[in-house]
């Protein structure tokens, strides 16, 4: 089938190279013309493991095109994704405005039997919206709802193994086109929910809020495993193993980031306070997570008796392990509240660095952990990277000024690193190990 993608931002990309894999002929239009003729190229402006294999056998295969113009070739495409962003405004809730540009530039070159869907994370009722929208300018085209949920850092395995297709139509013809392009998925037994719009594009925020209070409540409870000298560690273990809870988004952290958690939060908020209900629970997952990072840096500074004029090796910059992205990261604000307490930062990251020289300009990086850890007086672990892991910690005991590790992801072994005489501090458990 032919489709079409616009925006090739982090879900068109991903979508749009797998819906290739999957069959279809694929074009991807973005307006950003350098980053069109990088992936000409195969050359991928994200970083997302096994991706760029699947973009270079898209191109090879002549299956997979990019393109930043919107032409006559858009009235033959069968689907048209809708993959732009929808960031949040200074309300919490969600700009639209990318989306209405895309349609508007989309309405010259589209006909009836056109399907329009929406990947992009909208609130509740923008699919009606936009249907009253072409209707008032004569476009009979069709829209329909299909939220994604891949995952940063496995978006590959997400979009062939996903635990559920959402469909939102409010057509059967529509609903029948939506199930075609998922057809070899749906043939290796993928469940699907079809259902209308609003309760597809609602279930997208619904999910993401609900992970997002897993997490922000086993925060919670970590703190409350550090006043009575439990192991948060056991306690999600314990609990995840009920099947109804499961052990996912159940790891204690600094707190959840990225471009998605925080925003469809705020934005899942803001849709219940314009319609006057009172969503106690989503209110109080923002605030626990909004002050995460503060309780962070008062544990370092607990920890380290002041944090004026110490020199921290932090560690991981993205928001989570797997991927280059900075947004919301809870390491960036830990980094900014550590500096105004005037500690000096010295960071490194496998994957951030280079993005995060634009969110946290005058920052020292380090080369290497090794690097970052030359005469710190702690090493502070943010980001859940494997090779932190095994990096050589007899090394670094001798290069720190003091051999105090804060891990603020639970990721190394705690044992190992006592009996190598550090002082090793985590999340949700005794004070120090
Ligand atoms: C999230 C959802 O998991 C996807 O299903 C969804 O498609 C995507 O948002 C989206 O809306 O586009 P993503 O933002 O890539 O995906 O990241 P997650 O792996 O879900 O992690 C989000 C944040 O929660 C990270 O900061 C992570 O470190 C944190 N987290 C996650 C925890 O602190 N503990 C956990 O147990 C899990």
């Amino acid at each position: 089938m032919d489709i079409t993608f616009i925006g090739a931002g982090y879900v068109g990309l991903v979508s749009g190279i797998m819906m290739s894999h999957l069959g279809h002929n694929v074009t991807c239009i973005d307006t950003d013309q350098d980053k069109i003729l990088a992936l000409q190229l195969g050359m991928l402006p994200i970083y997302e493991p096994g991706l760029s294999e699947y973009l270079v056998s898209g191109l090879k295969s002549a299956r997979l095109q990019f393109t930043s113009r919107y032409d006559q070739k858009l009235s033959s495409t069968s689907a048209i994704f809708i993959t732009v962003g929808t960031p949040p405004l200074a309300s919490g809730a969600a700009d639209l405005s990318n989306i209405f540009a895309a349609i508007d530039q989309l309405r010259p070159w589209i006909n009836q039997n056109c399907l329009i869907i929406i990947k992009s994370t909208v609130p509740p009722g923008t699919a009606s919206q936009l249907i009253e929208y072409l209707a008032a300018s004569n476009c009979q085209a069709q829209i329909a709802s299909n939220p994604e949920f891949l995952r940063e850092g496995s978006a590959v395995e997400d979009f062939l193994r996903p635990d559920r297709i959402v469909i939102g139509t409010n057509q059967l013809r529509s609903r029948h086109l939506l199930r075609e392009i998922y057809a070899p998925l749906i043939a290796d037994k993928i469940a699907v929910v079809s259902t209308d719009l609003q309760t597809s594009e609602l279930i997208k925020y619904v999910s993401n809020a609900f992970l997002a209070t897993k997490i922000a409540f086993i925060n919670e409870m970590a703190n409350l495993c550090e006043k009575i000298d439990a192991d948060i560690e056991q306690v999600s273990k314990g609990v995840g193993l009920d099947s109804r809870i499961s052990q996912k988004c159940l790891q204690a952290g600094p707190g959840f980031g990225g471009s998605c958690f925080p925003k469809d939060v705020m934005a899942l908020s803001s849709l219940a306070q314009t319609h006057q209900v009172d969503c106690q629970i989503v209110t109080a997952v923002i605030r626990a997570n909004q002050r995460r990072p503060a309780d962070m840096v008062n544990k370092i500074q607990l920890i380290l008796g002041g944090l004026n004029h110490r020199t921290l090796a932090v560690l991981g910059l993205t928001f989570k392990a797997g991927t280059d992205d900075l947004r919301s990261s809870p390491a960036l604000e830990i980094i900014r509240l550590l500096q105004l307490q005037k500690a000096r930062v010295i960071a490194y990251d496998p994957a951030g660095m280079t993005q995060a020289k634009q969110f946290i300009p005058g920052l020292e990086y380090a080369s290497s952990a090794l690097q970052a850890c030359t005469g710190a007086d702690a090493l502070i672990i943010t980001t859940e990277w494997p090779e932190f892991t095994k990096l050589d910690f007899r090394t670094i005991h001798d290069y720190l000024k003091s051999p105090i590790i804060i891990d603020l992801r639970n990721l190394l072994d705690a044992d190992q690193l006592t009996k190598q005489g550090f002082q090793y501090h985590s999340i949700g458990r005794r004070y120090a190990l």
